[in-house]
């Protein structure tokens, strides 16, 4: 596939108005993307968990206009308008313009709401771009489905077709977007080891899953809350002549090579060593990185130490995760539910901003509502 191919014939149907609404969730990355080329490339190949109850719904509406010389948008978060998400979504239209050149033509109306609160720490970019461009998907594929003057096979749209275009948009409006239509696992990035992964888009991780990574959970720790101290954007450019760049994009694909096989065999010690390290790294990038950052809290930290010892003492296979931010995510399989949720309540929580914690687990991806 290239971007070409995602470029459509011009169209000659057109459509009045109408609606879509699509739920997408957000996913979290047991090997990170962190880095990328022009055009939103990644440096490396990622995977993630597509996670279930942290989600957005978006319904965009669309009306057509009168001239198409450019992009008409509002936007609303939680039925409040928010005209500050526009310039990004401004330059998520200008960026898929040509893949879906109808853009101009409409004025749309985003309504979105997520599941997490929007103050929690939590990106909601994956979730919110790969629901928006699940949406104007939705309202290309009606285009081409009511076009006589294309043949019948022409018309019909191949789900396949649809998830991977979604998936390609979903990658230039937020790079980790394009991980999350699909579940449970996710995986971005050309790597030889996974045919049909891509660059361009997310894939469904194509390969057996063992039995103890089913239904995965995952519990956030709100540690800190406030705005992002660090753009993803300005994270990744800072990857551009990192002196340790080069060889963490080597480990980055080797972790995704050894990560099959650990899916498959379902070695939780083995698993547990490479998403720690992976997160760590993670960081080590940013506090290596001209300027530098400390994205941890003390707090960070704290809970990171308290899982070790918890981990000693009992031998349980719960271990973490981090984000570009102070947020833990504590993984463990199903069959530790009670123990470790007990663990976080008594020992973890009192390290969360205003003792906040989020309970969410493996999920299968985005869905049409
Ligand atoms: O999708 P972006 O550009 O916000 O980058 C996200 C990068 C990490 O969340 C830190 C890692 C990842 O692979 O999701």
């Amino acid at each position: 596939m290239t971007a070409q191919q995602f470029i459509p014939k011009p169209y000659t149907s057109s459509i009045e108005n109408g609606s879509f609404t699509w739920s997408s969730p957000s996913n979290i990355a047991l090997v990170k993307y962190w880095g990328k080329k022009e055009n939103q490339i990644p440096e490396n190949p990622s995977i993630s968990f597509t996670l279930n109850d942290c989600k957005t719904t978006t319904r965009l509406s669309f009306s057509k206009k009168e001239s198409a010389d450019d992009f008409s948008f509002e936007v609303f978060l939680d039925d409040e308008k928010k005209d500050d998400f526009k310039p990004k979504i401004e330059t998520f239209f200008k960026r898929i313009e040509a893949y879906l050149p109808f853009l101009k033509q409409y004025h749309f109306k985003i309504e979105t709401t997520n599941t997490f609160p929007h103050s929690s720490g939590i990106a909601s970019s994956a979730s919110g771009m790969s629901a928006l461009a699940l949406c104007l998907m939705s309202v290309e594929k009606e285009l081409v489905e009511r076009d006589v003057t294309l043949s019948a096979v022409e018309r019909s749209f191949e789900k396949d077709f649809f998830i991977q275009k979604a998936s390609f948009l979903a990658r230039l409006g937020s790079g980790s977007a394009c991980r999350s239509l699909e579940g449970d696992l996710g995986v971005w990035g050309k790597h030889d080891a996974i045919d049909g992964s891509s660059d361009l888009f997310g894939v469904k991780y194509p390969f057996e899953v063992h039995e103890n990574f089913k239904n995965y959970q995952d519990t956030i720790l709100l540690v800190d809350k406030g705005e992002k101290q660090v753009s993803s954007t300005v994270g990744h450019n800072l990857m551009h002549g990192h002196p340790f760049a080069q060889e963490r994009f080597k480990q980055a694909d080797k972790n995704l090579t050894d990560i099959i096989s650990i899916l498959k065999s379902g070695d939780l010690d083995k698993f547990i060593k490479l998403v720690e390290s992976e997160a760590l790294t993670l960081h080590a990038m940013m506090m290596t990185s001209m300027p530098y950052f400390i994205l941890m809290k003390p707090n960070t930290l704290e809970i990171i130490n308290k899982i070790w010892v918890f981990r000693q003492k009992t031998g349980s296979k719960v271990c973490f995760t981090l984000d570009a931010g102070a947020n833990v995510h504590v993984l463990y399989p199903e069959n530790e539910c009670e123990d470790v949720l007990e663990f976080i309540k008594s020992e973890l929580v009192a390290y969360c901003q205003k003792g906040h914690y989020i309970s969410d687990r493996i999920g299968f991806g985005a869905k049409l509502l």
